[in-house]
């Protein structure tokens, strides 16, 4: 038995018949092809996997599809279409290097548009809370920090 849902995603509306179990990183990659959200765990656990529903950020896989029908997805790829179309949070974990293999980045990011958006000025301690749900295997979180302070004006960018 499946289920219709109709999501908008990244500003395009979306529909499709899925099972009742699909998880909605599940919709996002292997339906529609937005690959950027990545899955890197089983237990909601590493944040890889963080979209914007609804403009917050939640972990797709711990999201059902069709409890998202009806409501709103922004996705890495909506976020910054291209390498000239950076989100300014985007282009601040490019300039300080806030990543390495950067498979954590587009959860990373996401994490920090919605962490921005409750908290524009965030303290070091504020960003380290924000994003603890988000784990990343190798940059050491220090630039990942730094690239929240850039993309909130606390900070200028090493490329200033
Ligand atoms: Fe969703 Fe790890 S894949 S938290
Ligand atoms: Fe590799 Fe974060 S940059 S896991």
């Amino acid at each position: 038995m499946t289920e219709k849902v109709q999501i908008a995603v990244n500003g395009a509306d979306t529909a499709a018949d899925v099972e009742p179990r699909l998880l909605l990183a599940h919709y996002l990659r292997d339906v529609l092809g937005f690959k950027a959200t990545n899955i890197g765990c089983d237990t909601t656990s590493c944040g890889a996997c963080t979209v914007l529903l609804d403009g917050e950020s939640v972990k797709s896989c711990t999201v059902l599809a069709v409890q998202a029908d009806g409501r709103s997805v922004t996705t890495m790829e909506g976020l910054s279409p291209d390498a000239e179309h950076l989100h300014p949070v985007a282009a601040a974990f490019h300039s300080e290097h806030g990543l390495q293999c950067g498979f954590c980045t587009p959860g990373m990011i996401m994490a920090t548009v919605s962490l921005l958006e409750e908290n524009p000025t965030p303290s070091e301690r504020e960003i380290r809370e924000g994003l603890e749900g988000n784990l990343c295997r190798c940059t050491g979180y220090h630039n990942i920090v730094r690239a929240v302070q850039v993309a909130s004006g606390q900070t200028a960018g090493s490329g200033a």
